[in-house]
């Protein structure tokens, strides 16, 4: 009896010390602070910029992960949580630089690395476009948080987080020079600004892609090719996919945030999908998904 007592308790003890090793390992790497310079915007925000700005905060994502006032974009028993909070709390903390610098590389104003901020998508984001942005969230009035719970994480959550299975999005930006304003020298051109911007968050280029979070994209390039100009639109405009199909996660964020590009967006997009070899085509430089929603 003696000796099955002694071994539960060694167990007990192996499981506690394993845990709180795991525990300190995932606040030692969310502690971890990332030194990016603050930047200013070549474009100052201002209220003739807040339309745009609103719109620009749909297509880009902002609001379809955010909402409203905070959206919970991942729940699952001891795994965590991951709250993307109300902007209309979290934005007035930051001045603009700040925000620049957290869209653009993924870094709090505390300096650490926000989580699942689509940076590697942003950091080529054109100062035109966060200045509109940042606009729009400067007249935004505060309102009360939709969710009341904070990101946090479990066990199985602490382990993802200490052994990098968790995006950190300081780590996963890129390390460009952002354009003063979207290239416009062809549809084409711009096409692969935007696709770079919003698609490539979930989607490759010419591979299948697999974020890791259970969520699976097809190969952009092909998709768009197999797409005439008027399906594209239908699938852009109101989610429903070639056939009237409902795809998931694809449709909902067609209606939530890419139903707000205009028609010249979307034939942007198309265009620069379908570029001929050698002509538009932009190198086919591997689109850095960095994660989902
Ligand atoms: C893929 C979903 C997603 C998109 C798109 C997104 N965010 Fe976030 N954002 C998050 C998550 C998740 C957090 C919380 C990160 C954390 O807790 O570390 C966050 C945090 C923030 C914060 C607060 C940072 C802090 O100090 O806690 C601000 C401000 C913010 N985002 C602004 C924006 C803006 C502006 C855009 C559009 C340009 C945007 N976000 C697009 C998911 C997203
Ligand atoms: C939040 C993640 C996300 C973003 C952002 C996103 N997609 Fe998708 N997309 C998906 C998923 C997931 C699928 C697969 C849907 C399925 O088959 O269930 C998909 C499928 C597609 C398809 C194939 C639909 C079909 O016929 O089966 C096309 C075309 C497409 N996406 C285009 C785009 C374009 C263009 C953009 C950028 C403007 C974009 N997507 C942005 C997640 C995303």
């Amino acid at each position: 009896m003696k000796i099955f007592l002694r071994i539960a308790a060694i167990a007990a003890i192996t499981i506690l010390l394993a845990l709180s090793s795991l525990y300190a390992a995932s606040q030692w790497r969310l502690a971890q602070h990332y030194d990016v310079p603050l930047a200013s915007l070549r474009i100052a925000p201002s209220t003739t910029l807040v339309a745009e700005g609103e719109r620009r905060a749909h297509m880009f994502g902002c609001t379809g992960c955010h909402h409203e006032a905070g959206n919970v974009l991942f729940k699952a028993p001891g795994v965590g949580r991951l709250v993307a909070p109300n902007l209309t709390r979290m934005a007035p903390l930051y001045s603009d630089a700040e925000l620049v610098r957290l869209i653009r590389h993924g870094v709090k104003r505390d300096g650490t690395s926000a989580i699942a901020m689509p940076a590697a998508a942003f950091s080529g984001l054109s100062d035109e476009d966060i200045a509109a942005i940042i606009s729009w969230l400067r007249t935004q009035p505060r309102v009360a948080d939709a969710e009341p719970a904070r990101t946090s994480w479990g066990p199985i959550g602490w382990f993802a987080v200490a052994t990098g299975r968790v995006p950190f999005s300081a780590e996963r930006a890129r390390n460009i020079a952002p354009p003063l304003q979207r290239p416009r020298a062809t549809p084409a051109k711009q096409g692969e600004y935007l696709v770079q911007s919003i698609c490539s968050d979930c989607h490759k280029l010419d591979e299948e892609n697999d974020n890791g979070w259970g969520m699976h994209t097809p190969p952009l390039r092909m998709m768009g090719q197999a797409y005439s100009l008027t399906d594209f639109h239908t699938l852009m405009r109101t989610g429903k996919a070639m056939g009237d199909r409902e795809v998931g996660t694809m449709s909902k964020v067609a209606r939530s945030d890419l139903s707000h590009m205009t028609d010249k967006e979307i034939d942007a997009i198309h265009a620069y999908l379908n570029a001929a070899e050698g002509s538009d085509r932009v190198a086919a430089a591997p689109l850095s998904a960095s994660n989902g929603r």
